[in-house]
């Protein structure tokens, strides 16, 4: 894209993005993390790009999954340990219902700042700016903490480096070991006997055993002993993504270096707005949030911006239409992508079009709602004749109690008990690993009605 700069999105209506009152300390900040290395390298988002390619054809599938917000007071390595361990596990469920390869992202090293529907936030009858997530501002309620300070984007780059790094360790040492993993999805059936879990995990085991005693085991398979683990965030905030943009040498292309794959929220994905400019150039795979008022027009102008070249696995289609409103909303846009034979990859976010206000007064998304928006996609993707690539959760590996229901039943009373999100509620350790089961339901469905189909 020999036309495009890096900067050019300045041009562009700047929204979500805080207004930084030291000028000087922003561009100190910029300088300095201009010089600082990449923490992915362009061969690793053109290989994620290429399976997400697959995905789009139906021979992969993706999972894409991790905190709403990255938070500094929250970080440590179990954390980052048990959210990477519960997607391996989830990975292994969803790989057994697909029959094919599960892509692995977290939304994980650099998901930092978020968009919000309000600019103020009122308590007691106080005013003040909105929490941005920390890679701009502070969650405490008084007014120092809400001013954005330029600075904390160099502790954000930090965290996601030291958190990159953890992960590239995990996915190679042996902590990912296959039989590893699988043990651990037993250790959940177990303990809460729910039986169609069961037959799934012990189909799992057999194949597991069968492999083994036929001399197909982690120490002779590379495969069975590391995993690829790809990462992504919102790209919102531009002055950070631009900061570690850099041409890679290889392509002459250019990269944006803070991630593996980047998205484009529901609330800046306006066409001729900074966010679009930003990401059309940049080679990685792109992500766009779709909701209940992304037009069949918008979607094409933007799958025209984002990938010209209709290039399998840039663009994912993340759509978050809330459960009950798929029907509405999914048709209309399957129907523009199919006017334009453009290539996407449809994938699900079953949680932002979930978010509601709990009797308890908590932000809370009702395991069922998720749940049915999901089955929702599938539905009308059978119908449509589309593929539904790839799902896209909030959640985390620790047990909190932020999303009501699943087989432990949180309750609304219960939301008090252990809340930590920075943001968004995330679907709990036990909530994500059943919700994989049910999705793999939905996959082996898929399977076995495409070959009485075929046969
Ligand atoms: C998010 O993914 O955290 C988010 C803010 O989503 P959306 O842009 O879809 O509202
Ligand atoms: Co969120």
């Amino acid at each position: 894209m020999s036309n495009w700069n890096k900067s050019d999105w300045r041009k562009k209506p700047r929204i979500q993005m805080p207004d930084y009152t030291d000028a000087a300390s922003l561009a100190a900040v910029e300088a300095q993390l201009s010089t600082y290395p990449l923490l992915v390298f362009a061969g690793e988002a053109r290989r994620l790009k290429a399976h997400l390619a697959a995905a789009s054809r139906g021979e992969a599938f993706l999972l894409q999954g991790g905190d709403c917000a990255e938070s500094f007071d929250q970080f440590d390595s179990d954390g980052i340990r048990d959210t990477f361990k519960v997607m391996l596990q989830m990975a292994m469920v969803l790989t057994y219902g697909a029959k094919v390869p599960v892509i692995k992202v977290g939304r994980m090293a650099g998901q930092f700042a978020k968009p919000r529907s309000a600019d103020t936030e009122t308590i007691d009858g106080v005013e003040l700016p909105s929490y941005r997530g920390d890679i701009i501002n502070e969650l405490a309620f008084t007014p120092e903490a809400r001013i954005p300070n330029p600075k904390k984007m160099l502790r954000a780059y930090t965290q996601a480096a030291a958190t990159l790094n953890l992960l590239r360790a995990f996915s190679t040492g042996g902590f990912a070991d296959m039989n590893r993993v699988h043990s651990w999805t037993l250790g959940f059936s177990d303990q809460y006997e729910v039986e169609k879990y069961q037959q799934i995990a012990d189909r799992i085991q057999d194949t597991m055993d069968f492999m083994n005693a036929a001399g197909i085991t982690s120490e002779t398979t590379h495969e069975f002993s590391t995993v690829e683990f790809y990462t992504s965030h919102e790209s919102l905030l531009l002055e950070y993504e631009e900061a570690l943009t850099r041409v890679d040498s290889t392509t002459g292309k250019w990269l944006a270096g803070s991630a593996h794959m980047i998205w484009i929220g529901d609330r800046t994905r306006q066409p001729d707005g900074a966010h679009v400019e930003f990401a059309r150039g940049v080679q990685n795979p792109i992500g766009l949030k779709c909701g209940p008022t992304t037009t069949a027009d918008d979607l094409k102008v933007l799958m025209e911006k984002l990938n010209p070249e209709n290039e399998a696995g840039r663009l994912t289609l993340i759509n978050r239409f809330g459960a009950g409103n798929v029907g509405e909303h999914m048709p209309r846009l399957i129907k523009a992508v199919k006017e334009e034979g453009a290539n996407v990859l449809w994938t699900c976010d079953p949680m932002h079009g979930n978010t509601i206000k709990s009797s308890s007064g908590y932000k809370t998304r009702p395991f069922e709602s998720v749940l049915r928006e999901v089955r929702d996609f599938f539905a009308i993707h059978d119908a449509e004749g589309t593929i539904p690539g790839g799902v896209h959760f909030e959640m985390t590996g620790q047990d909190v109690t932020e999303c009501t229901g699943g087989v432990r039943a949180v309750s609304d009373e219960d939301l008090s008990d252990r809340y930590h999100t920075a943001c968004d509620p995330r679907l709990n350790a036990s909530q994500s690993l059943e919700l994989a089961f049910l999705v793999a339901e939905e996959l082996s469905g898929r399977r076995s009605a495409q070959h009485v189909k075929a046969g």
